[in-house]
């Protein structure tokens, strides 16, 4: 087992785009209990661009390699005390949520336990954009939610790559849906999943609800802190649940928001009649290896089978500051992946 050197990239301070640079490393033979993985997709999310730019929680360190999630294919492991899987050989294809960031890379080296097989047929490119957003809303919907078919919900960013996970999940389990979002083309979007579309720009999500959804919703998921969180729990019907999983409202603010909002998330829980809860999947993961394991399975089993596949756009790794840059503009339709086979 050789070194392999490859290319990655790399954040060494915060700041914009521009600070993505393409460095060269290499890979040492695996330790025990891991796999290296030739990674073929890596998944690109908002709480990429935060943690670039010094507004992520859980990465305020420099230098580190982004990416929450990616998909490729093993290239040789080292088994533990405990033996392998018998799927698990080189060459095998793989999805993995990463717990520390790390996926926007040509190689790298994981955990045994963190790797997931791929159905056979599924595109490793779609299944590198499946990984953080649906374990997200698989986590809001059951782990918090607890939800049952022909609830009302609230999806605050509908259109964004987690509010897409939950309200493709949210379709499938028969759920009612209300979502906000402004991108052009959400309203359709949306519709596919039987979303009723609040336009933020223009609408006041808690007016809207109060008018047409009067005894209250059973559930509201919260990307935003703030304000939002105040009135998202207003709008919760007896019994109702506020869930929390990022405070990413306020651009440049959201560490402190962050914190913020685990406070008044933890205060409104001791009120009684209604709950409140925060996901925060990384840990969830770390907590529960055959949990994690079971629910990735299950949802690569459901993109397979097209019911709640992510559409995708893809660009090679080395274009992942276009790609940030496009995110935060909001220029791009569907998920990103940043690809190393292209
Ligand atoms: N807790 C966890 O474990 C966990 C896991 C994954 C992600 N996250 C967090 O979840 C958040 C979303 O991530 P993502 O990758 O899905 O981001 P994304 O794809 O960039 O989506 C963000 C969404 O926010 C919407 N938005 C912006 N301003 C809004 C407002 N004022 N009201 C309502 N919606 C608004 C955008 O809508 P328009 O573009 O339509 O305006 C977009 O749909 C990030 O903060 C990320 O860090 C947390």
């Amino acid at each position: 087992m050789s070194e392999i050197v490859f290319r990655k990239i790399l954040v060494e301070r915060f700041g914009g785009p521009e600070v993505l640079r393409t460095v060269r490393a290499t890979l040492p033979a695996p330790a025990p209990g891991y796999a290296r993985v030739k990674v073929l997709a890596a998944g690109v999310g908002l709480t990429d661009l935060m943690a670039r730019s010094g507004d992520y929680l859980l990465q305020r360190r420099t230098p580190f390699t982004p990416g929450y999630e990616l998909a490729g294919e093993v290239v040789d492991f080292t088994t533990a005390d405990t033996p392998a899987p018998s799927w698990l050989r080189p060459g095998a294809r793989v999805a993995a949520a990463l717990t520390r960031m790390g996926g926007y890379a040509e190689y790298v080296t994981l955990p045994l336990w963190q790797l997931v097989p791929l159905p056979d047929g599924l595109d490793p490119h779609t299944a590198a954009a499946v990984p953080l957003d649906q374990l997200t809303a698989l986590s809001l919907l059951d782990t918090h939610g607890r939800l049952r078919p022909g609830d009302t919900v609230l999806i605050q960013g509908a259109s964004g790559g987690v509010g897409r996970a939950v309200s493709a999940l949210g379709a499938a389990r028969g759920l009612r849906m209300y979502g906000t979002a402004s991108a052009p083309g959400a309203r359709k979007a949306l519709a596919r999943y039987g979303v009723e579309f609040i336009d933020y720009r223009h609408e006041d999500f808690e007016a809207v609800l109060n008018d047409r959804e009067p005894g209250g919703v059973q559930a509201v998921f919260d990307h935003l802190g703030g304000s939002s969180l105040r009135k998202g729990y207003r709008v919760l019907a007896p019994g109702g649940v506020l869930v929390s999983y990022a405070a990413s409202g306020r651009p440049g603010r959201m560490v402190g928001d962050t914190l913020r909002a685990a406070a008044r998330v933890t205060l409104l829980n001791l009120r009684p009649g209604r709950r409140t809860a925060l996901a925060m999947v990384p840990r969830e993961i770390r907590a529960d290896h055959a949990r994690y394991r079971a629910a990735l399975t299950e949802l690569l089993a459901l993109a397979h089978t097209g019911t709640t596949a992510p559409q995708i756009t893809t660009a090679p790794l080395t274009e992942a500051a276009a790609v940030h840059t496009d995110l935060a503009r909001r220029a791009l339709t569907g998920k990103a992946v940043l690809t190393t086979d292209s």
